[in-house]
């Protein structure tokens, strides 16, 4: 089975230039992998925490679905949907929260810094805030967990999110008996560009010095190149180039041969305004054939609904059944098939006695636990390339427990865990 990978994005903004580099130029080249299933979904449910003005948050869902598909994201290979047109989040996120601690929403770092702000400011601790912006890292870890990601990648502050993703799924998992979901595993992008904005801090929408992507056009583009700040040496004079805000720009952007030129060029004393009309040159030659599909995209909004329909669809086909196990480990289930199947049921409960935990590992390999009754790992096995491998071996340990067949997965055998091993798998043998 290929690694799951997910990532989704918040519809409150108009990607820039920023937001290209560090998140969605990575990700698009990440899908293409061989061996990745890739999820990138708009995560409008999310939106509404952070923004009450409807038009803001249309507005965003049509740009960033647009931008995305612009880039050259294949939506037919990935599976690309809103977050808001699957119905079976929302409900999970449900699930989860009747098994989260309160404790541990407390302790987010999002909800923390508002309520830090409220005290510093002499207001009641929790004024203004939400049960969306308290709730908020259940829901991501409904996201999450609903399709069984294994790989999540996402900026800095959003790892203890994920944290409390992999706590909230260990919880639901232990409490209901089994492994429904996969744990899901941070992954930090660290050689993806952080660049500058225009006053040469971090590029980021909250300091007003982004540069856009697609939005205004060339003009608008041209217009924020030339207001990059820079030194006052003249033209003539060396530039430093590694300090320069430019510089770093510019190679976000180009092959490393053009990336040495520029910087020559600024060393032998290209002036600055020469270098902004050839960082703008070049990042106008990169952008305007995407920014033509873009304004294509934008003008038959039609095509991109369609889109996201088939991506829901899609994504819905995973969702759905699983949600139908979660309801029924809950025990939110038909009343009707429970007292036809009285017997099934039976034998499920008395399936809480020893039992095998199959899960797959960070590798991707096949793995599974058996469990004694009280829960104890009497047993961890090998890794399997797939599935129906280790499932061999789960029913050969049920037909045969003897030494022989044990000795080979229990590293250091001491007599009283074999016992306990081999009153496992009979016991089970026996349901
Ligand atoms: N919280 C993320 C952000 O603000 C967006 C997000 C929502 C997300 N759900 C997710 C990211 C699930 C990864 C996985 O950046």
């Amino acid at each position: 089975m290929n690694t799951r990978v997910l990532t989704g994005i918040t519809t409150t903004g108009t990607p820039h230039l920023g937001n290209y580099a560090g998140a969605i130029r990575p990700a698009v080249q990440a899908s293409t992998q061989p061996g990745v299933d890739a999820f990138f979904f708009l995560a409008d449910y999310h939106a509404l925490i952070k923004c009450d003005d409807p038009a803001r948050v249309a507005r965003s869902r049509l740009e960033i679905a647009a931008t995305w598909l612009a880039v050259g994201l294949d939506h037919e290979r990935v599976t690309f949907y809103r977050q808001s047109d699957i119905p079976e989040i929302p409900e999970l996120s449900w699930l989860l929260t009747c098994v989260t601690a309160k404790g541990l929403m407390n302790r987010a770092h999002a909800y923390k810094a508002s309520v830090d702000q409220n005290v510093a400011k002499g207001v009641e601790p929790d004024d203004g805030v939400t049960m969306g912006l308290f709730s908020y890292p259940v829901l991501m870890a409904a996201d999450i967990l609903m399709f069984n990601a294994n790989r999540v990648p996402v900026g800095r502050n959003q790892i203890q999110h994920l944290e409390m993703a992999r706590d909230i799924a260990q919880r639901f998992n232990h409490l209901y008996g089994r492994d429904y979901f996969t744990l899901p595993e941070v992954a930090i992008e660290e050689d993806v560009a952080t660049l500058p904005g225009l006053d040469g801090r971090k590029m980021s929408k909250s300091y007003n010095n982004t540069i856009p992507l697609f939005e205004g056009g060339a003009r608008a583009l041209r217009a924020s190149v030339m207001r990059i700040v820079t030194d006052s040496r003249e033209p003539g004079e060396a530039k430093d180039a590694e300090s320069s805000h430019l510089y770093t720009l510019y190679r976000a952007f180009a092959t490393h041969e053009q990336s040495a030129a520029f910087k020559q060029q600024l060393e032998a004393g290209m002036g600055w305004g020469d270098a902004k009309q050839a960082l703008y040159d070049h990042l106008e030659n990169l952008l305007a054939p995407m920014r033509e599909k873009y304004v294509d995209l934008i003008a038959n909004p039609g095509r991109i609904e369609d889109i996201l329909q088939a991506g829901a669809d899609k994504a819905r086909k995973l969702a759905a059944p699983l949600m139908q196990e979660l309801r029924e480990a809950v025990g939110l289930r038909n009343l009707n098939a429970g007292a036809a199947s009285g017997k099934a049921q039976a034998k499920k409960e008395k399936g809480k006695g020893a039992r095998f935990v199959s899960f797959r590992d960070e590798d991707g390999s096949f793995r599974f636990r058996l469990l004694a009754a009280d829960g104890e790992e009497l047993l961890l096995s090998p890794g399997f390339a797939n599935p129906k491998e280790a499932g061999g071996l789960m029913q050969a340990l049920k037909a045969d427990a003897s030494d022989a067949v044990l000795a080979g997965l229990l590293p250091d055998p001491d007599a009283a865990r074999l016992e306990r091993v081999r009153e496992a798998l009979v016991s089970m043998s026996q349901e």
